[in-house]
C-alpha cells in the first residue's frame, strides 16, 4: 500500500514529463509529475473543427479512411491539451471480424440489420484477423505513433463482449436492453458461444492495435450497469478477465462501465490495470473500494460540464481532492463528453488538472 501513496510534496521532485510519459506512469501507478487526463468522446461533436469534418465525409468514412482518422483523434490533442489520444474509431468496427453488418445512425447510434436471435444465427459467425477485416484501423494507429511522438499517449480500444452482445441481439440502441437479457438468461449455450466469439475476435483486435503502435488499450463495457453481480459474475466476467490476461503482458488495460456500483470490487479482479468509474460515487470511496493494486480513472459528471465555469471548476478540484495524488489516478468525465459541450470548459478543466489555474 505504501508504494502506491505519494503525497503531493513528493510529486514537485519528479522532473517534467511529457504527456505519454505522464499518462503511462500513471496507468502503471508510478509516481507523475501531474495528473494526466484526457476526455472519453474528445475526438467528437463538440469540437467545431470535428463538426467541420463531418460536413464532409459522414461517420464511417473517417472512421474507416486512416488519414481522417488520424486528423480527427489529433484534434483534442491540439486543442485541450489532454495527455491522451483516443484513436477515432468506433466498439462496433470489429464486427467486420465477424461479418456481421452494421450501421451507425446518426443521433441513435448502432444499428445491426439481422440481430443474432439464435444459436445457428452464432454458428454462422466467420472469424478474420484484425489485419486483413479492419486494417484502416491499424493503419491509423501507425500514422497516429509517428505524430503524435510523446506529446500524448495512444490510446487503442474495443468493446466488451457483454456490451457488443447486447447490441448484436437487440440489433439497436435501448434502455435495458430486453431481448439480450432474454436471450441471455433463456438461451445460456448461446450467449456463451457468441461471448466467445466476441472475445476471441476482442483479443486479435487489441493485439493488433498494439501492435501497431497504441500504448494503452481501454475496453469499453458501456452496458454493464444492466447486470447484478452475480450474473455478471457468470455471463461476463470470465471473457473480460481472458481480454485483460492476453492484453495485459502488452500494455496498459483499462477497464470502462458506468452504473456499476454494484460491481466494482468484481471488477477490480478483472485483470485490468485501472478501473473507470463514473460520477454516482465519489472518486476516494470507490477506489478504497476497487483496492490498492488497481489505477482508477475518472469521475467527473460530463453534465456538470455543461455549468457555469465556477463549478466546473469546484468539481474537478473536488475529483483531485479526492485523488491526493496517489499514484494511479488519470482525470476523465465519468463518461463521454456531452455534444454541446463548450471545448473551452474542456480546456479549462485541462488546465486545472495539469495544475496551471
Ligand atoms: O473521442 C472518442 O472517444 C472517439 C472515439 C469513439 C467513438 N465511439 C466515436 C464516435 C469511441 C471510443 C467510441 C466508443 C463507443 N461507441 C461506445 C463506448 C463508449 C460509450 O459512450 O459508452 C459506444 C457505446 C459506441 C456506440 C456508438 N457509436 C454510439 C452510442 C454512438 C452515438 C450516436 C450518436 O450520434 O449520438 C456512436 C457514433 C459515434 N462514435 C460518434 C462518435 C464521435 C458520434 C458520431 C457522429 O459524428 O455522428
Amino acid at each position: 500500500m505504501a508504494t502506491t501513496l505519494i503525497c503531493d510534496e513528493q510529486r514537485r521532485v519528479v522532473p517534467p514529463m511529457t504527456g505519454r510519459q505522464r499518462f503511462l506512469a500513471a496507468a502503471r501507478m508510478r509516481p507523475v509529475d501531474t495528473t494526466p487526463v484526457w476526455f472519453m468522446r474528445q475526438a467528437g461533436r463538440s469540437l467545431p473543427e470535428y463538426r467541420a469534418l463531418r460536413e464532409q465525409h459522414d461517420f464511417m468514412t473517417v472512421a474507416t479512411t486512416p488519414e481522417l482518422a488520424a486528423e480527427a483523434t489529433l484534434m483534442p490533442v491540439k486543442r485541450l491539451g489532454v495527455d491522451a489520444a483516443v484513436l477515432f474509431a468506433d466498439i462496433m468496427l470489429p464486427l467486420a471480424c465477424l461479418g456481421i453488418p452494421f450501421e451507425i445512425r446518426q443521433g441513435i447510434g448502432p444499428v445491426i440489420p439481422d440481430p443474432i436471435r439464435s444459436r445457428a444465427d452464432v454458428e454462422r459467425l466467420g472469424f478474420a484477423p484484425a489485419a486483413g477485416a479492419t486494417p484502416y484501423v491499424l493503419e491509423a494507429l501507425r500514422q497516429l505513433k509517428t505524430e503524435l511522438g510523446e506529446r500524448a499517449a495512444l490510446l487503442g480500444f474495443a468493446g466488451a463482449p457483454f456490451t457488443l452482445a447486447c447490441y448484436l441481439i437487440e440489433g439497436k440502441p435501448a434502455r435495458e436492453f430486453p431481448r439480450a437479457k432474454a436471450l441471455m438468461y433463456g438461451e445460456p449455450e448461446t450467449w456463451h458461444a457468441l461471448m466467445e466469439a466476441l472475445t476471441r475476435v476482442t483479443i486479435d483486435y487489441l493485439r493488433e492495435q498494439v501492435a501497431a503502435g497504441a500504448d494503452a488499450v481501454q475496453l469499453f463495457d458501456s452496458w454493464l450497469g444492466l447486470l447484478d453481480p452475480e450474473t455478471y459474475e457468470t455471463m461476463a466476467l470470465p471473457y473480460t478477465r481472458r481480454i485483460f490476461a492476453a492484453a495485459a503482458p502488452l500494455a496498459p488495460t483499462i477497464h470502462f462501465s458506468t452504473g456499476t456500483v454494484a460491481l466494482l470490487e468484481k471488477i477490480a479482479g478483472s485483470g485490468c490495470a485501472a478501473v473507470s468509474v463514473d460520477w454516482r460515487q465519489p472518486l476516494d470511496v470507490a477506489w478504497a473500494r476497487l483496492g490498492p493494486s488497481v489505477g482508477i480513472q475518472g469521475n467527473l459528471d460530463p453534465a456538470l460540464a455543461l455549468a457555469p465555469w465556477p463549478a466546473v471548476e469546484r468539481g474537478a478540484r473536488d475529483v483531485l481532492r479526492r485523488a491526493k495524488g496517489r499514484a494511479g489516478h488519470i482525470f476523465n468525465l465519468g463518461h463521454g463528453i456531452l455534444p454541446q459541450t463548450d471545448p473551452e470548459t474542456l480546456a479549462g478543466v485541462v488546465r486545472v488538472v495539469h495544475g496551471e489555474a
